[in-house]
């Protein structure tokens, strides 16, 4: 089973990614993606000897140059992580259930348009909450709004900085992504 990575910046869930898969008998990652061509995942990519591509919004969203490149690689499961651009219709068509992403909240809360980065994590803090977790989901058109696949929680302790409930979210990230990822291919 062959997998891709759509990410927009450090890419630290796709390196947890490309580790898990990197002596696997049965699934790779095959390709990483990203809209923005100084992304550090592009360089975790590199480390990993994995294949990458860089696109603009115009081949994005007004050709099909993505879609039949994963085509062409035989792509069986997309998986984004810290992609930040909406995925357009011709990608949700060809991958009817096989989109994916993460997002450091405990949807359906704290998630859509402009909620990403530390700006979930502040907006939690804000509102006083006293737990917080990740959610993988499917996508769909929307932000943030796809059917649920898992969820994890964590406590907030009084006092936690925002560093303190990102990292938190992360290390819950890095645990059970590519474990979600590899179940998931294993029923496909
Ligand atoms: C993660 O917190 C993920 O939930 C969100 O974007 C962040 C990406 O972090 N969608 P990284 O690039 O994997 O370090």
């Amino acid at each position: 089973k062959r997998i891709a990575i759509f990410a927009s910046g450090s890419g630290s869930n796709a390196q947890k990614i490309m580790e898990h898969f990197k002596h696997h008998d049965t699934a790779e990652v095959a390709l990483i993606l990203s809209n923005n061509p100084d992304a550090y995942v592009l360089q975790r990519a590199d480390n990993f000897e994995v294949p990458t591509h860089v696109f603009d919004r115009q081949a994005f969203y007004e050709t099909d140059e993505v879609v039949r490149l994963l085509e062409k690689l035989h792509i069986d499961l997309v998986v984004l992580a810290g992609f930040l651009w909406l995925v357009p219709q011709n990608l949700l068509q060809k991958f009817p259930n096989k989109i994916i992403n993460i997002h450091p909240a405990l949807l359906p809360a704290y998630g859509g348009k402009g909620m990403y980065g530390d700006r979930v994590h502040q907006a939690i803090l804000d509102a006083g909450e006293e737990e917080s977790g990740i959610t993988i989901h499917f996508v769909n058109e929307h932000f943030d709004e796809g059917e649920i696949i898992y969820q994890a929680r964590f406590r907030i302790e009084p006092g936690d900085s925002l560093e303190v409930v990102k990292f938190k979210g992360q290390q819950l990230e890095h645990l059970h992504y590519p474990k979600i990822i590899e179940n998931l291919l294993k029923k496909m």
